[in-house]
């Protein structure tokens, strides 16, 4: 079956990283890639800190912050004022979740397509107030005008006093509508939390066009960042009310400063992030992304036709610029996390290609995400081992 044309690479993309050439690595979207200039940028500050710990951490480090919180904000399109610096989006929904003030018989809304670090953290919160999870079943191809109909439908204004969702999905690689399904909470007068975990540097929407009462992205993923970079970003009427997880010296400034003070850390990583923002920037934000999406839905049809899968049948992410593709795996496949896990682990043993292998709603998933470093030929060895790999169970 004809497969459309790859991109053309982008000419030495792949030096910029320390990526191990014997191995393919398709797997951007779980942990990112950290560019050397901008692990170079990291020790530097590193050198900084250890040639006088006590200079780097009580002279200008809290305006050091200030001035990269702002630059980030800035890239992403959101209220620099509104915006604090966390460790990654796991600590920001748990930042949201936890100023809340939940109480007994209230409800956190979520999707079956939310993340599942995320879900755990709801539930715990939800356990430990005495409110209550509910997940919404969204279908994998339903259209952005059923998920918001969906929502609305499912929204009990006065009981739900949150809905958590994601801007691109991690399991289904599916961009959810946003804007608009906050624009129906709203209008209920529920507060909405965006987990955006894969947008910051992927998908061009600012956000502030999406509205929400809170917002979490990573830097780390597509944004070059170092690890432990991302961005909480909280609506102005939420900002008095948002406590940190661990109270330090900053308490008394209130909002972001409070959020990001979190005692003695490592805080290099945040200083070294605008280095990803120039990495990007210097490739070509727009040429990046455009890459990366082609070169994602080129490896989903090389390894889906290799599978045997229709290319009907492979999902479509809903939206321009997405860098992760899923494949469907043959039934009984992937069908709970500990098998697909392993199957991960196997790929990567075996084929030396490291991928995401998904499982969700009890169907197991490859996803493919396509990046700077990667070049048509890596899928295509993928899509020629995968299936005696599978066929070995
Ligand atoms: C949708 C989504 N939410 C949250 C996370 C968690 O990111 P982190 O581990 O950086 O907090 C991820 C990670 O892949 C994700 O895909």
């Amino acid at each position: 079956m004809s497969v459309p044309q790859p991109p053309e690479p982008i000419p030495g993309a792949r030096l910029l990283f320390s990526l191990d050439p014997a191995v393919s690595h398709l797997n951007h979207g779980s942990f990112g890639a950290v560019p050397i200039g901008v692990q170079r940028a990291q020790q530097r500050l590193r050198d900084e800190m250890e040639t006088n710990p006590l200079r780097f951490f009580t002279q200008g480090l809290v305006d050091r912050i200030g001035h990269t919180r702002r630059h980030l904000a800035g890239f992403l399109g959101a209220d620099p004022d509104g915006s604090a610096l966390v460790g990654n989006t796991t600590t920001g929904v748990a930042v949201v979740l936890q100023s809340l003030g939940l109480r007994p018989g209230d409800e956190v809304l979520s999707t079956d397509h939310g993340y599942g670090a995320v879900s755990l953290a709801i539930q715990r919160e939800c356990r430990r107030t005495g409110a209550v999870s509910r997940v919404l079943p969204i279908p994998l191809d339903a259209t952005d005008e059923q998920i918001v109909q969906i929502v609305r439908a499912g929204l009990r204004p006065g009981r739900t006093r949150l809905l958590v969702v994601d801007q691109l999905t991690s399991a289904t690689a599916k961009l959810l509508p946003t804007a608009a399904i906050v624009g129906v909470c709203h209008e209920q007068g529920v507060p909405v939390l965006v987990d955006a975990a894969h947008a910051p540097g992927m998908l061009a929407t600012t956000v502030s066009s999406i509205g929400a009462d809170f917002w979490a992205g990573n830097l780390h993923k597509w944004a070059y960042a170092p690890r432990g970079t991302a961005l909480l970003v909280v609506a102005p009427r939420w900002r008095d009310r948002i406590e940190p997880l661990v109270v330090s010296w900053e308490q008394e400034s209130g909002f972001p400063a409070r959020i990001e003070w979190q005692a003695t850390l490592d805080y290099t990583s945040w200083l070294a992030a605008p280095a990803g923002l120039f990495t990007l920037r210097s490739l070509g934000v727009d040429r990046v992304r455009e890459h990366n999406a082609a070169l994602a839905a080129y490896g989903q049809r090389v390894v889906g036709d290799a599978l045997g899968v229709p290319p009907a049948q492979l999902p479509a992410p809903g939206g321009p610029g997405v860098a992760l593709r899923l494949i469907p795996l043959p039934a009984g496949t992937a069908v709970s996390i500990d098998a697909a896990r392993a199957l991960q682990a196997r790929i990567g043993a075996r084929l030396a290609v490291e991928v995401a292998v998904m499982s969700w709603n009890g169907r197991g998933w490859l996803r493919l995400a396509g990046q700077v470093y990667n070049t048509a030929d890596e899928y295509e060895r993928l899509a020629a081992r995968l299936p005696a790999l599978l066929a070995q169970r």
